[in-house]
């Protein structure tokens, strides 16, 4: 994506070929600032402090976080301990896991067991890339797959010339990703192909991705948006404004129950009511096919700060961190929550769009029959 005229990726190499640089997202939509990672515990921290965030980007950081752990032990001794340390730094998305599991396994084969020790290094490196760059085609290919359903919502229209309004929840875009986002993916590509689109975007408290991130990145790529309160889409949905809900996913079960940021299951609650398509775009890394049911996977949650205050930047340009209920009120802050497979309309894959079933998964991805 592009910023200020460049081209970035929210991951990537440095000129020195070894450190990794990342977008600090903790500082958006304030300040666009980059950072370097040397160490794993520098990925581990950018992980769980959420200078990174978002399922996909959260996997390939930990593979990068992978290849700086074995270069300060080539040994490989490290690898197991630093894996772990990775993955324990956010419960919920399943690309966590995923990445750690794709890098020590590769690792493990003997043919790069054999290697020396600075070509193992650099095997986990390429390794690393390939996940990443795996990451952006997937990502094409469910904008591809997901710019058909924006289509058809526009054949709907009884006035064509009008946008497709498209709401959506948290940020599933570049910034959660590698590059192109998987919830945006399609509605960057419609926007591109010059189909007139317009984005209802939830302010996603606590944390606030949808009005610091999303609207961000909206606005860079020049996407015709609006930014709206949490609690907002259903009165959106009742009057006829919403076609259709895209949403990303941390993990989506093998049965087709999706987990994403808390407030997606009302938002797909208040769609089925009214009668109005709700998408999620899946790339097939957040598939979870060890799970059938939804209850089972673990919801992250998080300081109780997040709910009880906002940080936001004042008239006078100072960041601020203010409190929003009286001192010492309990507040709980369950992070993520579960959209049952019967409130989706469809999963988007970068295999295609399918049933959110068991069937609909096994239909696009029919190597995993055996796993589920
Ligand atoms: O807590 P976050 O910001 O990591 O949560 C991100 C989301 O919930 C996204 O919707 C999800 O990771 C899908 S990103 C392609």
């Amino acid at each position: 994506m592009k910023v200020a005229g460049r081209q970035y990726r929210t991951i990537w190499l440095e000129d020195d070929g070894w450190s990794v640089g990342i977008i600090d997202q903790t500082l958006l939509p304030h300040s666009f600032e980059v950072c370097r990672l040397t160490t794993v515990e520098d990925a581990a921290r950018a992980i769980a402090t959420m200078q990174v965030r978002g399922a996909p980007l959260i996997g390939a950081t930990a593979a990068y976080g992978l290849c700086l752990a074995l270069r300060a032990d080539p040994s490989g001794s490290s690898l197991e301990r630093a894996g772990q340390q990775l993955i324990a730094t956010r419960p919920t998305a399943v690309n966590l896991r995923w990445a750690v599991a794709y890098m020590i396994e590769a690792l493990r084969d003997p043919k790069v067991t054999s290697l020396g020790d600075g070509e193992r290094v650099a095997a986990a490196y390429d390794l690393a890339a390939k996940l990443c760059d795996e990451d952006v085609a997937i990502n094409q290919a469910i904008g591809t797959n997901g710019m058909r359903l924006i289509e058809m919502a526009r054949s709907a229209k009884s006035d064509n010339a009008q946008p497709v309004q498209i709401l959506t929840h948290c940020n599933a875009g570049w910034l959660a990703t590698v590059d192109c986002g998987t919830a945006l993916a399609p509605i960057y590509q419609a926007h591109d192909a010059g189909i007139a689109v317009h984005v209802w975007v939830d302010e996603t408290r606590p944390r606030n991705q949808g009005f610091s991130l999303t609207a961000w990145e909206l606005q860079q790529h020049g996407v015709p948006f609006t930014v709206i309160t949490d609690n907002a889409g259903g009165l959106l949905m009742q009057r006829g404004a919403v076609d259709l809900c895209i949403t990303g996913t941390d993990r989506t079960t093998a049965g087709g129950d999706v987990c994403n940021k808390i407030g997606t299951y009302l938002k797909a609650l208040a769609a089925h009511d009214n009668g109005i398509p709700f998408y999620v775009a899946l790339p097939s890394p957040t598939i979870d096919w060890t799970l059938h049911d939804g209850g089972a996977i673990p919801i992250e949650e998080r300081d109780p700060g997040e709910v009880t205050h906002v940080s936001g930047r004042d008239e006078a340009g100072q960041l601020r961190r203010v409190a929003l209920v009286s001192e010492g009120s309990p507040a709980a802050n369950h992070a993520f929550d579960i959209t049952p497979a019967r409130l989706v309309t469809a999963l988007v894959t970068e295999r295609g769009v399918c049933a959110a079933s068991r069937e609909g998964l096994l239909g696009l991805f029919p190597e995993r029959r055996d796993d589920v």
